[in-house]
């Protein structure tokens, strides 16, 4: 059984005979001394921290991941955004050494996630979807039975704990039981969990799912904090389009394919041009002179001169400069993230989230409005 969440506690577990809180630099591994390095450093460029190509992952008849190639370098937030089943907690179990591949290799931090688990281990830090605190147990005694699993050494136990609790607002809050904590505070300590043993790479699945916008934003302050403190390469999942903006890049999986990656702002240049409205004191006038001076088409909507230009905000200060047409007021509205899923997948978010009723006819919708992409 690969999925339940909370058996996969102990199953995560790993005893560290070494004992070392952390491994030597990260890149030590690409000095070729494992298997793993080597293909690391023969396959994928310098800075890859996870390698994944032609990863395939089969349950019975349901194909959850269904080929997919990527690298997450070392040091970014690199985000899976994706619809319900698309296949994104399948992925990150193969990574994380929860599950096996049905095809296909995945390299992270150095080692093979089906021939290294340990060293995987070691060197990852996991936030699953689902709780696994033992909640009839303190935050304290939580975090050091996992210190005791990582095999954190003991004279660094205490000092570690104060500082990954104080990182989400809950060090004086160690010694109560974490059935009296809110869903907010639990999903903050198992963060600081999943950060104990200082690993290399964070895996968070869902980390914010079903918390208020307030303390979604506040585990948004976390984990950038973080990447300015310590030297972590994150991954994770998200349905929330304003929580994928964080990422310095994001995949987009639909139907245990990626359909997109890239950085946020390429894939919003990617499905089309920045929109600016102005208002001046002669429309006829504003739209003839951005012909001549601009060669930008633009028409007259809703009591305003509209035209699609790449960079907009770039393009202001120009206009303003060159136009020669008194502007009264200026708008620039970007196509945003979930335009972006939308024009990938066929759906919004919300649809996606809300079961495939109405599916198709909003793909072949927007199929219709882009011109067939996708
Ligand atoms: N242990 C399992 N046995 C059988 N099918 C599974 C198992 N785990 C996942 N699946 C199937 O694999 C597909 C991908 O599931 P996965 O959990 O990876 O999706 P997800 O992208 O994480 O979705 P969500 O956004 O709902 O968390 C789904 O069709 C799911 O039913
Ligand atoms: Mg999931």
């Amino acid at each position: 059984m690969e999925s339940n969440a909370a058996p996969l506690a102990a199953n995560y577990a790993v005893r560290l005979v070494d004992s070392r809180l952390r491994e030597d630099d990260a890149m030590a591994a690409q000095t070729g001394t494992t298997p793993g390095a080597r293909q690391l450093a023969n396959g994928a460029g310098p800075e890859a921290v996870i390698s994944v190509s032609g990863l395939v992952k089969r349950y019975g008849d349901v194909e959850a991941v269904r080929g997919i190639d990527f690298e997450v370098e070392r040091g970014e937030t690199f985000g899976f955004l994706g619809p319900n089943g698309a296949g994104k907690t399948t992925t990150i179990k193969i990574l994380c050494t929860l599950a096996n591949a049905t095809a296909g290799r995945a390299i992270v931090a150095g080692h093979d996630a089906r021939t290294e688990r340990d060293a995987v281990r070691r060197n990852i830090g996991l936030v699953f979807q689902e709780t696994t605190l033992d909640t009839y147990l303190t935050a304290e005694q939580n975090l050091r039975f996992h210190a005791e699993l990582y095999g954190v050494p003991k004279s660094a136990v205490a000092p570690r704990m104060q500082q990954v609790m104080d990182m989400v607002g809950l060090w004086d809050r160690k010694d109560s039981l974490v059935s009296t904590y809110s869903g907010g505070m639990q999903r903050r300590l198992e963060i600081a969990r999943g950060l104990l043993h200082a690993p290399r790479v964070l895996f968070l699945d869902e980390p914010t799912v079903g918390l208020d916008p307030q303390t979604r934003s506040s585990i948004w302050t976390y984990i950038n904090e973080l990447k300015q403190r310590e030297d972590i390469t994150i991954f994770l999942t998200t349905h929330y389009m304003d929580e994928a903006e964080n990422c310095d890049r994001i995949a987009i999986i639909d139907h245990g394919k990626i359909v997109a990656i890239d950085t946020p702002e390429a894939l919003k240049a990617s499905i089309g041009e920045d929109r600016v409205q102005i208002h001046t004191a002669d429309d006829q006038a504003a739209t003839r002179a951005l012909a001549d001076v601009f060669g930008l088409e633009a028409g007259v909507h809703d009591g305003a001169v509209t035209f699609s230009v790449a960079a907009g905000e770039q393009f202001v200060p120009r206009l303003f400069a060159e136009l020669g047409i008194p502007i009264k007021s200026v708008s620039v509205s970007r196509p945003s993230l979930d335009d972006v899923f939308m024009s990938y997948t066929g759906s919004t978010i919300r649809d996606a989230e809300g079961g495939d009723g109405g599916m198709e006819f909003m793909r072949n919708m927007h199929r219709m409005r882009t011109g067939g992409r996708r």
